[in-house]
């Protein structure tokens, strides 16, 4: 009887390639399938050495060679290409076969293919995994959905390639059916704002500090040992420190400054309005993003001449520290807004997700691994049912002891003309947060003027209507 593999990979362009070789590493024997038959010969030809594969041509082939019940993980493009290799397998499977899909898929596809896998005995994992192409090689943070009983024949070799911390893997069953993808969605969505907030931070220290590129890198190496330690601000002082080889000019300055997004960010915003949940800072930055790439309304605002302050770029205090504060302050507003999300969604879906386990599992391998994510782990395990990690006695601390320099830096950003959408409105969101009243008591006797939408007071229970039109506007019960 020729050996099975343990796990099968399809889709074997980097990502694949890579949690192939991993779980390779790891002494698993990996079943390989390919589109093209050509990406499968090259991997085995060039990392051959690195374990026991079992290259396939065909589909059917490639689960043959599987010991049940069989484990395929997908690594295609989001939509279509998905299904259409779901289409492909899941014919080839038996009831008590799981399929893996280890993309960037929308949540809400997921619970689809959950749900119409399950009909035919199948189980539908959407596993989303974070750390990108590195990260599949050498230890990604890996966020399971799908039925619990899967977890219990897969959860082991996604653990044993996982980013580990003190020997704990960055992964764990996040929760039922699309639960694991839209916990990644929310992890991407935290990664916009994150990168938004650096990148404000970096052009406040250059238009206003006036600092060059590689004197900010050398500013983000140091925050990087302290309590903003994290790979994205890591890399940010990597990125900065590079010269472009062809001109001799800073790589920053020779970028084009329009920012992409391939749609996760987007997605987080549209399922944070589905479910009520204000991700102020990661909407920002999406739309920050959005603004960039427009080119045509940049160009008329250029070509307008639209005029900005003539004040000369100072500030009132240490600009260094403040800059400090206000990132660290804005960022612990945008990842309590993301994990509000996760609450929310949790409870929506019925999914009973842990906050500080997907704080424990995004301490290493993600794209937002920071020390951060220690306190936020804490704060969880703490109270797991925290309102907001902005009442958590860290985070309180933090955050009033930086208010002072984050209103600073946010005034110096709107006197120079500097956008910072991400400080200002996570600001904005703070101030909110703790106001004693707020002006959404004028929006509702707007909306009752115009459309009788009714209100509530202060001083009673229920509802009421005050007939505007008439000569002594009457208050009614609605
Ligand atoms: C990760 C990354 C990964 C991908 C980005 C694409 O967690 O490994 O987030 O999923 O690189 O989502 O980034 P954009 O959405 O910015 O294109």
């Amino acid at each position: 009887m020729s050996e099975k593999a343990q796990i099968g990979v399809t889709g074997l362009a980097v990502m694949g390639r890579n949690l192939a070789r991993n779980f390779a590493r790891h002494g698993h024997t990996v079943a390989l399938h390919n589109r093209s038959y050509g990406r499968t010969k090259e991997l085995v030809e060039e990392f051959g050495h690195e374990g026991k594969f079992i290259p396939s041509e065909s589909a059917a082939d490639f689960v043959a060679s599987l010991e049940r019940p069989r484990r395929v993980v997908i690594m295609v493009k989001a939509g279509g290409p998905t299904d259409a290799v779901i289409d492909e397998f899941a014919p080839l499977l038996e009831p008590g076969d799981m399929l893996i899909d280890a993309g960037n898929a929308h949540y809400l596809d997921t619970r689809r293919r959950e749900a119409a896998l399950k009909a035919k005995g199948l189980h539908f994992v959407g596993a989303g995994v974070s750390g990108g192409e590195e990260g599949a090689l050498h230890g990604p943070s890996i966020m399971p959905g799908g039925p619990k009983e899967s977890y219990d024949a897969l959860g082991p070799l996604l653990e044993d390639i996982a980013a580990k911390v003190d020997g704990e893997p960055c992964c764990v069953h996040v929760g039922p059916d699309g639960a694991g993808h839209f916990v990644k969605m929310v992890h991407n969505g935290i990664e916009y704002a994150d990168m938004q907030l650096i990148a404000e931070a970096y052009d406040l220290l250059r238009q206003v500090g006036g600092h060059e590129p590689a004197e900010i890198a050398a500013i983000f190496q140091d925050w990087n040992e302290g309590r903003l330690g994290s790979y994205l601000i890591e890399i940010t002082a990597e990125v900065l420190k590079q010269v472009d080889a062809s001109t001799g000019k800073p790589f920053v300055d020779i970028v084009v400054d329009q920012a992409e997004q391939k749609g996760t960010g987007r997605w987080t915003v549209q399922a944070a309005l589905d479910l009520g949940v204000p991700v102020s800072g990661i909407a920002e930055s999406v739309f920050a993003r959005a603004l960039s790439g427009g080119p045509d309304v940049r160009k008329a605002a250029a070509d307008a001449g639209l005029p900005g302050p003539t004040a000369e770029k100072t500030h009132a205090g240490d600009l260094k520290a403040d800059v400090e504060q206000a990132l660290f302050a804005s960022k612990i507003v945008a990842y309590a807004q993301g994990f509000q999300q996760i609450q929310a969604a949790s409870k929506e879906y019925g999914w009973d997700i842990d906050p500080g386990a997907m704080a424990k599992i995004w301490r290493a391998g993600c794209i937002i691994r920071a020390k951060f994510l220690d306190f936020i782990k804490q704060a969880y395990d703490k109270q797991p049912e925290l309102a907001t990690l902005l009442v958590d006695d860290y985070f309180l601390d933090a955050v009033s002891g930086a208010q002072d320099a984050w209103r600073r830096v946010a005034a110096t950003a709107a006197q120079q003309g500097i956008p910072a959408p991400g400080f200002a409105s996570a600001l904005a969101y703070y101030d909110g947060l703790r106001a004693k009243r707020l002006p959404a008591a004028l929006i509702q006797g707007q909306r009752d003027f115009f459309g009788a939408h009714t209100y509530h007071r202060v001083d009673k229970d229920g509802s009421f209507h005050t007939l505007w039109a008439t000569e002594d506007r009457k208050e009614v019960d609605a």
